[in-house]
């Protein structure tokens, strides 16, 4: 049961500070996604790994994956996230067409612990149409109008924090994402753009979870990386 995952690297990263796209901050000497992507081939039960890259940027993301042979390739990333990993999915599956099992995976969570990756490779094998990584919440969360003005304290314990890889059964995804109805239209705009399992639950498929880790956190601001370096520290000794 073949599994691709696609890795949406192609945002600017702006909350980062950094002079490059955020995939392509280097961290313990090497960009983050190349990071990510090792993460994603050292789980060993994932056979290709499509990286949408910013339009700009391609020849050097090539450069940065040509190490991983022809396990990886690279596709020019789209307008939003969703677009991102709507070409990438459209790509991977050419590549693979006999594909099972979609993983979607951040570049920006390069620090995924393998045992996250293959505990969401499982689930979907074992045949759930779509499962997440998650985490509890910690903090109490409120619900906010347009003003800033809270309007509700949801229990925490019903909430929980999501993560990636995102894994789909890949039949879920390609209509998730109108694939065979429209190779090549844009991706669905929604809210929801952050995350493909919502768009999966828009459809009516459940979704099911599996225990996410902290080391999976979202690398997103300057203080991420001074975290990163801790955690690469702390495994050196
Ligand atoms: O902006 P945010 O951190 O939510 O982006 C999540 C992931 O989606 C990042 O890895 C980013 O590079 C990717 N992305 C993309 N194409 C875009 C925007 C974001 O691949 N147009």
């Amino acid at each position: 049961m073949s599994v691709i995952a696609v890795v949406p690297a192609a945002g600017r990263g702006e909350r980062l500070g950094a002079q490059v796209p955020k995939a392509l901050v280097e961290v313990a000497g090497e960009p983050l996604l190349v990071h990510a992507v090792h993460g994603l081939l050292s789980a060993g039960c994932v056979d290709h790994v499509v990286v949408a890259a910013p339009a700009a940027e391609v020849s050097v993301v090539v450069a940065a994956v040509e190490r991983f042979g022809s396990q990886v390739s690279v596709v020019v990333g789209g307008a939003e996230r969703g677009d991102s990993v709507r070409l990438a999915l459209r790509s991977g599956l050419t590549v693979l067409p006999g594909a099972r099992v979609v993983l979607v995976h951040d570049a920006a969570r390069a620090f995924t612990p393998v045992e996250v990756i293959r505990s969401v490779v499982d689930a979907v094998r074992s045949g759930l149409p779509a499962v997440i990584p998650v985490l509890p919440v910690a903090d109490t969360v409120k619900q906010i109008d347009s003003t800033g003005r809270v309007v509700a304290t949801p229990d925490r314990a019903g909430l929980r924090l999501v993560q990636t890889p995102q894994g789909f059964d890949v039949d879920v995804l390609r209509k998730a994402y109108g694939l065979d109805s429209d190779p090549d239209g844009a991706s669905p705009m929604s809210i929801l753009n952050t995350d493909d399992a919502g768009l999966v639950e828009q459809s009516g498929i459940p979704v099911h979870i599996v225990a996410g880790h902290s080391h999976a956190f979202k690398v997103t601001t300057p203080f991420d990386l001074a975290v990163v370096d801790a955690m690469l520290a702390q495994k050196a000794v």
